[in-house]
């Protein structure tokens, strides 16, 4: 235990202060199933005094997630202290977490008290807590620019008094990582009683440097680390949970201790915290973000397909991804072009496959990133060339509020034309019947999905689907036109003459 970093999650309570990310009480409760799965060690579920919601969200969050310890914030004052037992006091392993400021700063501006009457609070604050529950954490708010001297006295006090974990914040992310490791070495040395309590930090984010500080705490010694799922916290944030755990993870070499996080959980419980407090993931985001195992550039894309390690320092498995993403754009190179082919199905000579490359090119440069259905269109119609066996020759609607549609649909097929009629739930699915019926190759309709590709109410529709056929097999079928039925089947004609040669070819 001495060797493992405390996991102290404070995503419910610093991370709902984060302006716009408000959770209510059932949103809290699915977080905290999530964290008890990811195994963070602590959650500390709100601020009880702070609103009926937060005091009815720690009171379920007690009662309802077990096997982990669950925290409430106080204020070091007799009613918040009571109120935050009142709510937390349902769970088996309840901590109160009590805090006061510690810097010149607060003490003259905020708090308006002298350093003795602070030290007088925070005692009693403490051995208030402690009588409810023998697991108290005290924190001294702003210590990284609070008077050492004091700092020191207020820790050993508090220790005294029976704070079985003392954190070390850095309130205003004011802190860099030398200065705030120097700091807790200092308290290390300085404070007498100190291996009678756990030493915890809490780093803020205003510099960018709320993971490194904890890294740089964790390297002097401190043995429990505050943070939040996706970085969430009070203005510019936390220090994240995932980049302090896979920091931990993947640099062993460096640091001694290792979590308890089952990090294969790590990825959805990002999603589920950017979906439930509607804070958007950014695309780069370090470790959960789309872009963290996704490579575009031609050299980095070759490298990792002879050996992932050239560009991967952890897995995406590691945090629960399915795989590493070759996302194919202008940087992309042949080797990734040619392995997105082969994964698709297709295995194209050197002189067919040259030409797709070029035609790719000059695609990647119009559009940012070139999507499956992008290369199998491209490679069909103008690498292939598959025959279109089956082209639409008319089609015609009848369709109305009260009606069932009715549609009639001609095809070229070689040198006959061929006309059916049929009704549907509706006038896309009606055309799609009568094709079925005219090319006698029935498809399930497993995705559909439009779009316009101009602007303007006459813009150009473009219409995809994927069909599924009685051989399992599965085809993709673009088509484009200003009217949306005729875009629908053209696309599934494009999927069914796919199918047709495709199955030609064996
Ligand atoms: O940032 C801070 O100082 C806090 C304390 C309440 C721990 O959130
Ligand atoms: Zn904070």
């Amino acid at each position: 235990m001495k060797n493992r970093i405390i996991i102290f999650d404070t995503t419910l309570r610093d991370g709902e202060q984060s302006p716009g990310a408000s959770l209510n009480i059932a949103e809290k409760l699915q977080i905290a199933h999530q964290l008890a799965k990811l195994k963070v060690d602590i959650i500390e579920a709100g601020y009880p005094m702070a609103s009926e919601g937060d005091f009815q969200a720690v009171k379920t969050v007690a009662k309802e997630i077990s096997g982990i310890t669950i925290a409430a914030l106080a204020r070091a004052m007799p009613k918040d202290i009571d109120m935050a037992w009142e709510a937390v006091k349902y769970a088996k392993r309840p901590r109160i977490h009590t805090f006061i400021a510690t810097s010149d700063i607060h003490l003259k501006y905020n708090l308006k008290r002298t350093k003795a009457e602070i030290m007088k609070t925070a005692v009693a604050a403490v051995k208030h807590a402690k009588s409810y529950t023998p697991d108290v954490e005290f924190s001294a708010e702003d210590a990284t620019r609070s008077d050492r001297d004091f700092l020191t006295e207020i820790v050993a006090a508090v220790i005294d008094a029976g704070a079985t974990t003392v954190n070390i914040p850095d309130t205003v992310g004011y802190s860099i990582p030398a200065e705030f490791g120097g700091l807790i070495e200092e308290l290390y040395r300085r404070v007498g009683n100190i291996d009678k309590t756990i030493l915890s930090v809490h780093c803020h984010n205003d510099l960018g440097l709320g993971v490194a500080n904890s890294l740089a705490a964790i390297s002097a010694g401190v043995r429990q680390i505050e943070c939040t799922i996706n970085g969430l916290g009070e203005r510019a944030g936390n220090a994240s949970l995932e980049e302090v755990v896979m920091a931990l993870k993947t640099r062993h070499d460096l640091f001694a201790p290792n979590t308890q996080i089952n990090t294969r959980e790590i990825y959805k419980t990002s999603r589920m915290v950017s979906n439930l407090t509607g804070m958007m993931v950014q695309r780069n985001r370090v470790i959960v973000g789309e872009n963290a195992f996704a490579h575009e550039a031609g050299i980095h894309q070759d490298g990792f397909l002879k050996e992932k390690t050239t560009y991967e320092i952890m897995t995406p498995e590691s945090i629960g991804l399915a795989q590493s993403q070759l996302v194919l754009g202008k940087h992309s190179g042949r080797h990734a072009f040619r392995d997105r082919l082969n994964n698709l199905g297709y295995n194209l000579n050197e002189e067919k496959l040259n030409k797709a490359f070029i035609l790719f090119n000059e695609l990647a440069d119009k559009k940012k990133e070139i999507f499956d259905e992008d290369l199998m269109t491209l490679v069909d119609d103008e690498v292939l060339i598959i025959p279109q066996r089956f082209t639409l020759k008319h089609l015609h609607i009848e369709s109305g509020s009260n009606e069932v549609p009715q549609a009639t649909v001609e095809l070229r097929c070689l040198d006959e034309v061929l006309k059916e009629n049929a009704s549907g739930d509706g006038p896309v699915d009606a055309v799609f019947k009568a094709i079925d019926q005219l090319t006698q190759i029935p498809g399930k309709l497993l995705d559909y999905s439009v779009r316009s590709i101009t602007r303007g109410k006459d813009a150009i529709g473009e219409v995809r689907v994927k069909i599924g056929l009685d051989d399992k097999r599965e085809v993709f079928g673009k088509g484009v036109s200003t009217d949306i039925i005729e875009a629908s089947a053209k696309a599934y004609l494009h999927a069914i003459n796919r199918a047709i040669y495709e199955r030609e070819k064996g």
